[in-house]
Parts: C-alpha cells; sequence; structure tokens
C-alpha cells in the first residue's frame, strides 16, 4: 500500500525587489504630494519599481530560486509551482517561464490571480495538493509589478505601490504547520479596487455588425476610503475564523503578518485582535504596498534578520482587489 506524509512544513524562503528605488520626496518632483503626507497617512517612506531590465519573471525566478535553495530541496524535486499575481509579463500566464528559468523540469506551474491576497490564496491552494498526498513539494510565488499599472499622474494611487516578489517552499511533512485558514470574496464591491479591462476605449470594427475589443487595460483606480474601511472591518473576522479551526487563542499569535498596504491599517487591525505592536511584521516603509509579493518579502525578511523563528506561529492575512481576503495560520520551519 502506497503511504504518504499529509503535513505540511514551510521549509525555505526567499524574495527580490528590484535595485531602482524612489523615496517620497522624489515623487513629489513628479506628482502634487508630499513626504509628510505619504508617511503620515500610510507609513511608507519609499518603494522600489522595475527598471527595462527587470520583468515579473525576473523577480520571481530570483525570490523563488532563493526559496528552493534555502529549503535545501533541488529544483528537480519541485512538483507544483504556483504563481500569486495580477501582472504577469503574459496574459497567458508567467508561472511555466519561472519552472524553466529555475530548472524545475518535473514541477506543473500555474499563475493564480487574487490581488493582495493572491499569497493566501495560493499557499491555502498548495496546502490542499500536499494533503491529498498528490504533491510533496509545492513553491508558490507571490510576485506584481503594479509601477506598469498605475496612472503616475493620480497622487491617490501611485505613491503607495511598489514591485518585488517573494516566495516560500512548502513540504510534505509527519508533522502538520498549516494550521487553519479562511478566504473570502465579495464581487458586489469590485468596482472599489479595479485594473480593468478597458475594451470601450478600443473597439475595432471588422464588419459592419461585428466590433471587437482590443487589449487594453485602465490605469488601477480605487476609492481608498472604502477597501480602508472594509480591510479594518474584515480582516480581524478572518484571522479569528482561522485561529478557531487552529484551534489556537489570540496569545498563541507570535506574529502577525498583514498585506503591507497601509500602516495604520496594520496598526487598527492589531488593535482589534488585541496584538501588541511588537508582534506585527511591517516593512512598507521600506517597499510600499507589492501587491502579492508583500507577505512573502515580509516574511522572507523577517526570517533573514533572525526575528522569526522556526516553531514561531504566524498569522497572515491578505486583503484587496476583488474584493478578496483571507487568512492563514501557520507555523515557520520544519
Ligand atoms: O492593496 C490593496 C488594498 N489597498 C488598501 O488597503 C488601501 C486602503 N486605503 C488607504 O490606505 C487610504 O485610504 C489611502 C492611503 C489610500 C488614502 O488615505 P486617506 O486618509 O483615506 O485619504 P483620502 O483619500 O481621504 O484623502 C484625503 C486628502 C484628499 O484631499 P481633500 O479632498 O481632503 O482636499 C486627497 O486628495 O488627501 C489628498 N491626497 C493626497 N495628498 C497628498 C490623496 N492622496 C494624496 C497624496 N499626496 N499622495
Amino acid at each position: 500500500m502506497h503511504s504518504f506524509e499529509t503535513g505540511i512544513a514551510f521549509t525555505g524562503s526567499g524574495s527580490s525587489v528590484p535595485s531602482s528605488s524612489l523615496s517620497n520626496d522624489q515623487m513629489s518632483r513628479f506628482v502634487e504630494t508630499s513626504d509628510e503626507w505619504i508617511s503620515s497617512r500610510t507609513g511608507i517612506q519609499a518603494r522600489q519599481v522595475a527598471t527595462t531590465s527587470d520583468s515579473l519573471t525576473s523577480l520571481g525566478s530570483e525570490a523563488a530560486q532563493k526559496a528552493v535553495e534555502s529549503s535545501g530541496l533541488e529544483a528537480s524535486s519541485i512538483d507544483l509551482i504556483l504563481l500569486a499575481t495580477s501582472t504577469p509579463d503574459d496574459l497567458f500566464g508567467s508561472a511555466s517561464k519561472i519552472q524553466a528559468q529555475l530548472g524545475a523540469t518535473q514541477a506543473v506551474a500555474f499563475d493564480l490571480t487574487a490581488a493582495c491576497s493572491g499569497f493566501i490564496f495560493a499557499i491555502t491552494t498548495a496546502a490542499q495538493f500536499i494533503r491529498t498526498g498528490v504533491y510533496k513539494n509545492v513553491l508558490v510565488i507571490g510576485a506584481d509589478i503594479l509601477s506598469r499599472w498605475v496612472d503616475w499622474g493620480d497622487r491617490r494611487t501611485c505613491v503607495l505601490f511598489g514591485d518585488g516578489a517573494g516566495a516560500v517552499v512548502m513540504s510534505a511533512s509527519s508533522s502538520d504547520h498549516f494550521l487553519g485558514f479562511e478566504m473570502r470574496s465579495d464581487g458586489s464591491l469590485n468596482h472599489c479596487l479595479t485594473l480593468a479591462y478597458d475594451g470601450d476605449s478600443n473597439a475595432q470594427t471588422l464588419l459592419d455588425n461585428v466590433t471587437v475589443q482590443k487589449g487594453t487595460f485602465a490605469p488601477i483606480a480605487m476609492n481608498g476610503q472604502e477597501v480602508y474601511r472594509f480591510a479594518v472591518k474584515r480582516v480581524p473576522e478572518v484571522i479569528e475564523k482561522a485561529l478557531f479551526r487552529a484551534d489556537l487563542s489570540i496569545d498563541a499569535i507570535d506574529w502577525l503578518l498583514l498585506h503591507q498596504a497601509n500602516q495604520r491599517i496594520l496598526d487598527a487591525v492589531a488593535s482589534r485582535l488585541k496584538i501588541p505592536a511588537e508582534k506585527v511584521i511591517s516593512n512598507m516603509a521600506a517597499h510600499g504596498n507589492t501587491s502579492a509579493a508583500s507577505i512573502p518579502i515580509a516574511l522572507d525578511e523577517s526570517i533573514r534578520a533572525g526575528s522569526v523563528k522556526p516553531g514561531d506561529t504566524i498569522a497572515a492575512a491578505g486583503f484587496g482587489a476583488g474584493l478578496t481576503w483571507g487568512a492563514a495560520v501557520f507555523r515557520w520551519g520544519t
């Protein structure tokens, strides 16, 4: 009889951001804003933006390479690669190119889109494949290049975002460290945050009665206040649900790891959940909001800095366009 392990361990992490950085003061040279406004309203001080030599594939591959190296696995042992992104180099998907660059010859690879919730949804998806015994080693990447899609004249959005990629390796194990999750969507609020197809502006008439739409997307548009209110209300709920499923109390959490959208959101969620500030992971001052990459970049930096240690329990939550939101509670390490 075939036997397999269906516990889940987190065995490696990696991240990558572009080398080109933009400070708040630098931004105020081309859009009407100030360091004072951005710092006090968001906590962001700088963000990295992809240059012409960067791509979603190159950033994702670098983060993935580091994660695989730190897991101690060979790339050829990876069974599945999930790439959470809303900004692939190729609308058909970018995961396969990353698979090829890594030399992960045995892996099946595909993209998964859930905006800033993408990484949480992807590790949860990965966990299902490991639980069922289908795959042993899964590489999960969160990567986005939103700088390609913001309107650099719109101060309400362009100051918020940065580019980057982060990755983790999850492997089948005799002990189980993926403890609980909750994922949610509410498409009735879709209009609050969009990077949407803009066919009308580019229709092409082929025949009198046949007009097709050409591929064009309008830049990111967001109702910041609506999304803010949504995040502060909904994120604590899913964290509590995931903790309930994990049979853990708030006190058992070593780290609160939220999507890095706004320091005020992190503070408000932590305060609602009565989690002290020293347990809240925050790196948005240095990177801004990197969408699907923000959670794995913050996780990787905390692991490499030695603050997150093997055995630590992490409550992570993502939220954003869709609208989507979700939480996962897991323990770092094997
Ligand atoms: O990753 C996906 C999830 N996204 C989020 O979670 C974002 C959630 N929302 C937020 O973080 C906040 O709503 C923002 C940071 C986007 C905005 O902060 P806010 O405190 O909600 O500001 P606001 O939109 O209410 O704008 C206040 C004022 C407005 O001026 P008036 O109308 O009061 O004169 C804006 O025009 O601030 C102005 N403003 C700016 N001023 C200088 C907006 N953006 C800027 C800017 N620089 N960059």
